[in-house]
C-alpha cells in the first residue's frame, strides 16, 4: 500500500502553475501537529520550542510564532531569523555546537539562552560573564534515532556534557557565580520507542535534583513520524502514559517554583506538512531496472543518499496507474542522487509530476548547490486562505553564474 499525497489536487495545480522542482508546505498539516503535541502534553507546565534547523521557511515559522511556541537556533543566522520574526528572548534557545567566542557574545548580547555543552565554554562564560544565566545541555549517555547519523547522545556523541561530569559543571557555575537556569537534552532523532525517550528523561530528572532555581528541564526533540503507510509515528498514547504521566509525577513529587518541561520538536511539526514536487524528464529501461529520472535530486532532499531514508514517492499525473517497480533517481553526478529504489509508484510517463511525501523537514533546510544548480521553488498553502503563494523561486542558469562571479 502507498500513502497518498496530501491535497492532490492543489499539488497539480501548484506544478502546472509553479513548475517543478518546487517544495510545497501546507501551514494546516502544521497546526494539526501543533495542537496534537500540545495536547499529549496538557497539564504539564509546559513551554514548547521549534528546533528550526528542521525547516526555517519564514511562513512556517510566523506560524510557530502565532502558537506561542519559543525557538532552538544553532547558528548565528538562525538567531537573528528568530529575533527579527519577532520570538521573545526568553523563548530562544541557543545551542551552538562548538560555540565560539564571537557567537557567545552575540548571543549574550541579544539576550536570549544559551545553551552550553562543552565544560571549556562554560569556563569561558562564567569568565566573560560571570553572574550570568545559562542553560547547559547534558549527555544522558542514552541515545536513539533512525540512523546512525542522527544519534547525539550516548559515550560515541560529541554533544552534551557528559552526565558523570556535574560535579565539575557545579564547580564552575560556583567559581562564577553562574545560575543555571535550565537543563538540556535531545538524544536523536526520528525516535519512536518511547521507552528509551523515557530512560533518558529519567537521568535528566535525576540530574535536575542538584541543581538549584531551575526554571526548566528541556528534553528535546527527536519524535518520530510515519514515513511509511503502514507505520504510526511515535505511538503518542504510549508517549503520554510513559513519559507525560511519570513527569506529571515528577513535579508533584518535586514542586518547586515555576520549574517547565520543555519540548523541542523539529521533524514532528514539519516534516508531514511538505511535498517536494518533481517532473519526470527521462525513463531508461536496463536488464533490471526502470529508471525514472526527475529534475530534482539528493541537492534539493538529501535525507535518502543521506541515512537511506524513506520517502514515499506518488504519480500525481497518472494516479489509477498500475503500479510498477521504479528507481527513481535525480539529476545530480553522483551515484547516491535516489529517491526511491525497486519502488512501486502508480506507472511513470515522462512528464509525470511527482509528489515526493513528508519532505517538510531537513528537505529544503538541507538542501544545497551542487552542480550549480539552482534550489527548488518554495510555496506555502495558508490554512485560512488555501491560497498557494510563492516564497522562493527557482534561479535561472543566468542568475547562479552571476552571483559566482560576484564573489570574484
Ligand atoms: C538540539 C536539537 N534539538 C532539537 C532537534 C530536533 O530534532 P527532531 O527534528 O528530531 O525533533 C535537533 C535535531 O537535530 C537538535 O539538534
Amino acid at each position: 500500500m502507498l500513502k497518498t499525497a496530501p491535497f492532490p489536487e492543489a499539488l497539480r495545480k501548484i506544478a502546472s502553475d509553479y513548475g517543478t522542482p518546487t517544495y510545497v508546505y501546507f501551514e494546516q498539516t502544521v497546526l494539526d501537529r501543533i495542537n496534537s503535541l500540545k495536547t499529549h502534553l496538557a497539564g504539564l507546565p509546559l513551554q514548547l520550542l521549534y528546533a528550526m534547523k528542521a525547516n526555517h521557511a519564514v511562513p512556517i515559522m510566523e506560524r510557530m510564532k502565532k502558537e506561542g511556541l519559543g525557538i532552538d537556533a544553532v547558528s548565528p543566522a538562525e538567531l537573528l531569523l528568530a529575533l527579527k520574526l519577532g520570538f521573545p528572548t526568553e523563548k530562544i534557545l541557543f545551542s551552538a555546537n562548538n560555540m565560539t567566542d564571537h557567537e557567545m557574545h552575540f548571543a549574550i548580547q541579544q539576550g536570549v539562552i544559551l545553551n552550553v555543552g562543552e565544560l571549556s565554554r562554560l569556563e569561558k562564560l562564567g569568565k566573560a560573564y560571570p553572574g550570568t544565566s545559562v542553560c547547559v545541555r547534558l549527555n544522558p549517555q542514552i541515545g536513539a534515532g533512525h540512523h546512525k547519523h542522527v544519534i547525539t547522545a550516548g559515550t560515541e556523541s560529541k554533544f552534551g556534557i557528559p552526565v558523570e561530569q556535574i560535579e565539575e559543571i557545579h564547580a564552575i557555575s560556583k567559581k562564577y557565580d553562574l545560575h543555571i537556569q535550565g537543563l538540556h537534552q535531545h538524544i536523536g532523532s526520528g525516535i519512536l520507542d518511547t521507552d528509551t525517550l523515557w530512560k533518558a528523561i529519567s537521568v535528566m530528572l535525576n540530574a535536575s535534583i542538584s541543581f538549584e532555581r531551575l526554571e526548566f528541564i528541556n528534553m528535546g526533540g527527536g519524535l518520530g513520524i510515519p514515513y511509511k503507510a503502514n507505520e504510526t509515528g511515535i505511538p503518542m498514547d504510549e508517549f503520554e502514559s510513559k513519559i507525560v504521566t511519570p513527569l506529571k509525577r515528577f513535579i508533584a513529587d518535586h514542586p518547586s517554583d515555576g520549574l517547565h518541561i520543555w519540548f523541542e520538536p523539529g521533524r514532528y511539526f514539519t516534516a508531514e506538512c511538505g511535498v517536494l514536487l518533481a517532473t519526470v524528464n527521462t525513463l531508461k529501461e536496463t536488464e533490471h531496472i526502470t529508471f525514472a529520472g526527475v529534475d530534482s535530486g539528493m541537492n534539493h532532499l538529501i535525507r535518502p543518499a543521506m541515512y537511506g531514508a524513506f520517502h514515499e514517492v506518488v504519480n500525481l499525473t497518472n494516479p489509477d496507474g498500475e503500479l510498477k517497480p521504479y528507481d527513481v533517481v535525480g539529476n545530480i553526478c553522483e551515484s547516491a542522487d535516489f529517491f526511491a529504489r525497486g519502488r512501486l509508484i502508480q506507472e511513470l510517463r515522462e512528464g509525470d509530476v511527482v509528489a515526493v511525501l513528508d519532505a517538510g523537514a531537513y528537505g529544503m533546510s538541507m538542501a544545497n548547490m551542487y552542480n550549480l544548480r539552482s534550489l527548488p521553488a518554495e510555496i506555502f498553502v495558508p490554512a485560512d486562505s488555501q491560497i498557494p503563494h510563492a516564497f522562493r523561486s527557482r534561479k535561472t542558469a543566468e542568475q547562479l553564474v552571476d552571483a559566482e562571479l560576484l564573489n570574484v
